[in-house]
């Protein structure tokens, strides 16, 4: 059995449930919208946010969305998806970002990021886009930095906007002492809502598309397994319908049941 013979007996034009599904093609869901939306409002309003979720729980999908909507000539977005690099590394990567060359003494790498994003606002006329992805891993240095950075970038003249993505432990640590000074500065706060049953089929229904099936492949009973396994979580369905469909191919169905969604489970859950 191989990935090119699953592809034909299905007849896919590419693999289902990828990562790489361009911006217009993701599925719209309440959750989805809803981080998406509140991540460009940051953006425009130059506000720190956060947005929670679950592990697969597609915020990095919806930062990624986000960007995708912005006007680059007035935009300059940095990515940081490395959380264990401590906080020259934080500072480092902004510098890179902004085509500096890092200083190596803290001392001076930290006005040396906060001038960069200045010159960045003042000469290019664009704003700095910061977005810290698995920000709960952060150790408590580097959130400090950032909030120093905040103190810097924001207290004047709003130079930047800060997006912290992260599990839900990040939210519940930003209320905590020595957080506090940068929870307090949070502007907006989300927690990414799971796909519920509904939304979880024409997220299916959206992937096969892509994946170039517009008909539909999944019984009703398929979703309401899938759905009630992955907790609407989107990578957890998406690993559950790929193994559904390999189930279901094995099988030498066409269509995925309640029983190649069982056989999904079983797998998944051995992992
Ligand atoms: N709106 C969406 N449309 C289509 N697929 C999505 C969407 N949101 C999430 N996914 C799928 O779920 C996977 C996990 O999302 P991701 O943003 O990486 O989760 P998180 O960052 O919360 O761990 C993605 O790789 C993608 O396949
Ligand atoms: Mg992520």
């Amino acid at each position: 059995m191989s990935i090119e013979s699953i592809r034909s007996h299905y007849g896919f034009t590419r693999a289902p449930f990828g990562k790489d599904i361009p911006p217009q093609a993701l599925h719209g869901h309440r959750g989805h919208a809803e981080a998406t939306a509140r991540i460009s409002y940051c953006i425009s309003e130059k506000m720190i946010g956060v947005v929670t979720g679950e592990c697969g729980s597609g915020k990095t999908v919806a930062a990624r969305a986000a960007i995708s909507g912005l006007d680059a000539s007035r935009h300059t977005t940095i990515y940081l998806g490395t959380p264990g690099v401590g906080l020259r590394g934080l500072y480092g990567s902004i510098v890179a970002g902004l085509g500096g060359v890092p200083r190596f003494h803290r001392a001076s790498l930290v006005p040396q990021t906060t001038e960069l994003i200045a010159t960045e606002h003042a000469e290019r006329g664009k704003s700095v886009v910061l977005i810290c992805d698995e920000a709960h891993l952060y150790d408590a240095e580097t959130l400090e930095g950032l909030r120093c950075l905040s103190n810097d970038g924001m207290d004047a003249e709003s130079r930047f906007s800060l997006i912290l993505l992260g599990q839900p432990a990040l939210r519940r640590r930003l209320h905590l002492g020595p957080y506090v000074a940068l929870g307090q500065r949070v502007g907006l706060r989300y927690q990414v809502a799971p796909l519920d049953l509904a939304e979880c089929g024409s997220y299916i229904a959206a992937h096969l598309r892509f994946a170039g099936r517009a008909d539909t492949l999944f019984s009703d009973d398929a979703v309401g397994l899938v759905h009630q396994v992955s907790r609407g979580l989107p990578r957890m369905v998406n690993n559950l319908c790929v193994q559904a469909l390999v189930a279901t191919y094995s099988a030498g169905k066409a269509i995925v049941d309640e029983s190649a969604a069982r056989a999904a489970v079983a797998e998944v859950a051995a992992e």
